[in-house]
C-alpha cells in the first residue's frame, strides 16, 4: 500500500479547486489531484463571463435580489449575500493577478448584460472567460509550487467515525492505487452533465465528487434542479454562450417571430434561463420550430462586433455545423448545462462529514436555488473555493491509519473484480442507455408518467452494471476501467435526480411538473435532501434561509 500525506487535499483542479489551493497558507502542505491535466478541467469551457456588481449604479444588494429571484426564491439568502458582497473584491484581485478581462472605452473592466439581471454586471474575456481564468490561476498554482497529481482518479474518500481522513486514488499512468491521507479534503469536481446523453459538459463531467460524498454519508441537496441552457448548438450540445444574447442577439422561431416577446415581455431573450429554455421547448413542441430547433440570430450585431465579442462561438457553429453566424441564424436547442444541486455544505463549504468540504458546481451551498443566473457559476467557484480553502486549512484532527488500509483494500478488490470479470455488458451500452433515459424522461417538462419509468429503468441499469465487463484488462491508462468507475457514479446520481424530481410536486425554477404547474410556497419553499441508503435514494427536506427578500411573484 503506497501512502502519501498532505495537510489539505483538493480533488479537482478547475477554478474552485485552484482558488481553494491558493487560499491555503503557504506553511501548510496542500495538493491538488485531478483525473485530467488542470488546463483540461471543465472550467475552461465557461464562455460568457463572471458576475460582480462593479458598476457605479449597481450594488451587491441588486445583484443579490436578481440572484434570489433567479433562484425562484429557493437560494439561501445568507449564502447569496456572501456571493454578491465578495464578488467585486475578488474580481479586482483577479484583475491584479493579470486576468485578461475585456475593457470598456474608459479602460475599465467591461460588463455585459446577462439573463435575469437588472444591470450589466457580467465581466468577461470575449467569450472565453473560463479559459483565461483557468490559465491565470494555474500560473499562480505553479508559482506557489503546489503539488499536482494530474491524471490520477480518486476512487473513494476515507471516512471513519464521520471524519474524512483523505482519499484513495488510482495513478492512471501506472495503474497503482494509493492512499492520500489528509486532515482536510475539498471536493471541487464539477458537475454530472454526462448523466444525460447530450450536454454542454465535457466527457469528464461524471459527478465523481458528488457521488463520493453521497456514498460516504453526505446528503445531496436540490438534485431535481437541472439547468437547461437556452442556446446549445443543434445535434452537438455545444454551448453557444448567453453572451450572444447579452450582446443583443435575438431568438426567432420558424415564422421569424421574436417569440420571447410573448413569454417574457420585459426581458425577452434576457429572461432567466429556465424561462427562456421552457419557451423554446414550447415553440418547438407546438410546431413553430425548424427541424426540432429554434434560431439564434446575431447578424444585426455586425461582423466587427461578432468577431470581437463572440469569436469562439462563431467558430464553433462554423466548424461543427457549417453555419457562419455573421451571415445566417444558427439552429439551437435548450440543452443540459449545469447542476444547481450538489453536496450540501455550510457557508464555508463544510459538509456534514468533519474535514470534508465541497466548492463549485459539485457543492450546494445554495446560491442558485432552483435556477442559476448565467455568470454566477464562475463567481461561486472563486468566492466559495476561497472560503473552503481558508476553512479547510484550520482543520487539525487526524484519523486512524486502520481506516486507510481498509478503504485501500476495498477499492483494490473492487477494481480487481471489475478487471477479472469475463462476461457481461460493456460500459458504453449501459452509459448510453442511462443517457437516453435521462434525456427522454427527465427533461424540461416532467410528469410522473415519465419519471416513474425512469426510476425503474435506472434500477435495471444498476443491476446490469454489476456485470459490466471490460475489453481492456491492462493497468496502464485503462480508460475503460475509469469509465466503468465513473458510470457507477452517474447511475447513482441519475437515481438521485429522478427521486428528487418525483418528490417535488410543484413547479419552481428549472423543475417544471406538468401535473403541478404552479410554484407552491406553502408546501415547497424547502430544499430537498437525498441520502444514499441500501434501498436507494432516501428523501428528506431542509429549510430555506431567507434574510431580506420575501418570496414574490417572478416575472421577466
Ligand atoms: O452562456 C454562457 O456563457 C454560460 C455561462 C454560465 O453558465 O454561467
Amino acid at each position: 500500500m503506497n501512502r502519501i500525506t498532505h495537510d489539505v487535499l483538493i480533488i479537482g483542479a478547475g477554478l474552485a479547486g485552484m482558488r481553494a489551493a491558493l487560499e491555503v497558507p503557504p506553511d501548510l502542505d496542500v495538493a491538488l489531484i485531478s483525473k485530467v491535466h488542470p488546463l483540461r478541467s471543465h472550467s475552461v469551457a465557461a464562455e460568457g463571463g463572471i458576475n460582480a456588481a462593479m458598476g457605479e449604479d449597481d450594488s451587491w444588494e441588486a445583484h443579490a435580489l436578481d440572484t434570489v429571484k433567479g433562484s425562484d426564491y429557493l437560494g439561501d439568502q445568507d449564502a447569496i449575500e456572501i456571493l454578491c458582497q465578495e464578488g467585486p473584491p475578488e474580481i479586482r484581485h483577479l484583475d491584479r493577478l493579470g486576468a485578461l478581462f475585456s475593457r470598456d472605452p474608459q479602460d475599465r473592466i467591461a460588463q455585459r448584460p446577462f439573463g435575469g439581471a437588472d444591470y450589466p454586471r457580467t465581466c468577461f474575456t470575449a467569450d472565453r472567460t473560463g479559459h483565461s481564468l483557468v490559465h491565470l490561476l494555474y500560473e499562480q498554482v505553479l508559482k506557489r509550487r503546489i503539488r499536482i497529481y494530474e491524471e490520477w482518479y480518486v476512487t473513494s474518500l476515507i471516512v471513519e467515525d464521520h471524519q474524512c481522513q483523505g482519499a484513495i486514488a488510482l495513478n492512471l499512468r501506472t495503474g497503482t492505487l494509493h492512499v492520500l491521507a489528509a486532515r482536510a479534503v475539498i471536493l471541487a469536481t464539477g458537475g454530472y452533465g454526462r448523466v444525460y446523453s447530450i450536454s454542454t459538459n465535457a466527457l469528464i463531467n461524471t459527478g465523481d465528487g458528488m457521488s463520493m460524498a453521497y456514498q460516504a454519508g453526505a446528503p445531496l441537496m436540490d438534485m431535481e434542479f437541472v439547468q437547461f441552457h437556452p442556446t446549445t448548438l443543434k445535434r452537438t450540445g455545444i454551448l453557444l454562450s448567453e453572451a450572444a444574447r447579452g450582446e443583443g442577439g435575438f431568438l426567432i422561431n420558424a415564422r421569424g417571430e421574436r417569440f420571447m416577446q410573448r413569454y417574457a415581455p420585459k426581458k425577452q431573450e434576457l429572461a432567466s434561463r429556465d424561462v427562456v429554455s421552457r419557451a423554446e421547448q414550447q415553440e418547438i413542441d407546438e410546431g413553430r420550430g425548424l427541424d426540432g430547433c429554434v434560431l439564434l440570430d446575431v447578424r444585426h450585431l455586425g461582423r466587427r462586433r461578432i468577431l470581437e465579442r463572440l469569436p469562439q462561438i462563431r467558430e464553433l457553429a462554423l466548424t461543427y455545423i457549417g453555419v457562419d453566424m455573421i451571415e445566417s441564424p444558427v439552429p439551437i436547442v435548450p440543452g443540459v448545462h449545469y447542476s444547481m444541486g450538489g453536496i450540501k455544505t455550510d457557508l464555508w463549504g463544510e459538509t456534514n462529514i468533519r474535514g470534508l468540504f465541497a466548492a463549485g458546481e459539485c457543492a450546494c451551498v445554495s446560491v442558485h436555488g432552483a435556477n442559476r443566473l448565467g455568470g454566477n457559476a464562475l463567481l461561486e467557484t472563486i468566492v466559495f473555493g476561497k472560503r473552503a480553502g481558508a476553512r479547510a486549512a484550520q482543520v487539525r484532527t487526524t484519523g486512524a491509519p486502520e481506516a486507510e488500509a481498509a478503504a485501500w483494500r476495498r477499492d483494490r478488490d473492487r477494481i480487481q473484480e471489475i478487471l477479472q470479470r469475463d462476461s457481461g455488458e460493456s460500459v458504453w451500452e449501459i452509459h448510453e442507455a442511462l443517457g437516453e433515459t435521462m434525456a427522454r424522461r427527465v427533461g424540461i417538462f416532467r410528469t410522473p408518467q415519465k419519471l416513474q419509468p425512469a426510476r425503474e429503468e435506472i434500477r435495471q441499469l444498476q443491476t446490469r452494471y454489476r456485470e459490466v465487463t471490460l475489453q481492456d484488462r491492462g493497468r496502464i491508462f485503462n480508460t475503460e476501467l475509469t469509465a466503468a468507475l465513473e458510470l457507477e457514479s452517474l447511475l447513482g446520481l441519475g437515481a438521485a435526480i429522478v427521486e428528487s424530481a418525483l418528490y417535488r410536486e410543484e413547479s419552481r425554477g428549472a423543475h417544471y411538473r406538468l401535473d403541478y404547474p404552479k410554484r407552491n410556497d406553502d408546501r415547497w419553499l424547502t430544499h430537498t435532501l437525498v441520502h444514499a441508503s441500501e434501498d436507494g435514494p432516501r428523501i428528506s427536506s431542509h429549510p430555506v434561509t431567507i434574510t431580506r427578500f420575501a418570496p414574490d411573484k417572478r416575472e421577466y
